[in-house]
């Protein structure tokens, strides 16, 4: 995906600001920590103020730029999770906001998570749950099918069950693990839904001649369900969990 990080930072800066609620699971004394997915670099930059040494990383080339650009003396660097050199238990804190939901191979992911963390290393997480986004996504699919095509989500949204059991084959103890639903005010009146639609669904609308008619259809669509007179309010659902990496088995 090809992110837009200004837009992202003005208009999607809720992903960050939700996300600093998480911060309160971080240790105390100072810690190597791992922010997975950084974007343009706010919370990375808040985990090193509160004394860690982070390491922000992010497949975008864009995030990774703008996130240098605003904190030049956070480490920052370009890559996908899935294929960087790391060395193993070199970790005491693996952090992500917002994030694991974009990847796919969730036993290759949880594999790397176990790999990078110390012995007694804790993973701090919050992303998309299970029903994440199911208004917005299911007026999307009702206008693929009507012009004859198929939505496929990219999505992961698993339920604690799911995510947990996953986690517990890596060998993880689940400290705290809570699904809940998080609306979300969307920034910009009416061309809030567009917007947001335009930087998340980008891959599957880029595809589609007619992507102004399906995002009016979407609009009148959603109306009755997500428009809350002044703004629009995202059906986000969250997973959080807190787990620690076992110190021997
Ligand atoms: C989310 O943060 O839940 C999300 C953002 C963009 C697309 C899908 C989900």
């Amino acid at each position: 995906m090809d992110w837009n990080a200004k837009q992202y930072d003005h208009q999607h800066d809720f992903v960050f600001k939700y996300g600093s609620a998480l911060l309160g699971y971080l240790p105390r004394s100072a810690s190597t920590v791992l922010d997975i997915g950084c974007g343009t670099g706010e919370l990375t930059h808040q985990i090193q103020q509160l004394g860690h040494r982070v390491t922000g990383i992010d497949q975008s080339a864009a995030m990774i730029h703008q996130a240098t650009y605003q904190f030049p003396e956070v480490n920052f660097q370009q890559g996908d999770i899935l294929h960087m050199p790391i060395a193993p238990a070199s970790y005491d804190v693996i952090f992500s906001n917002a994030v694991f939901h974009w990847i796919a191979d969730q036993q290759h992911l949880t594999r790397i998570l176990e790999l990078a963390l110390k012995p007694g290393g804790r993973l701090i997480c919050e992303f998309g749950a299970q029903g994440n986004i199911k208004a917005i996504s299911d007026a999307f699919g009702t206008e693929l099918a009507a012009i004859g095509k198929r939505y496929r989500s990219p999505f992961y949204f698993p339920s604690v069950p799911e995510y947990t059991q996953l986690l517990k084959t890596r060998h993880f103890i689940i400290v705290k693990a809570r699904e809940y639903p998080r609306p979300t005010v969307l920034k910009g009146g009416w061309q809030g839904l567009r917007n947001w639609v335009r930087q998340f669904f980008a891959a599957d609308l880029a595809e589609l001649p007619n992507a102004d008619e399906i995002l009016d259809n979407m609009e009148a669509r959603l109306k009755p369900i997500l428009w809350r007179g002044d703004h629009w309010e995202a059906d986000y659902r969250r997973i959080q969990v807190i787990a620690q990496k076992q110190s021997a088995f």
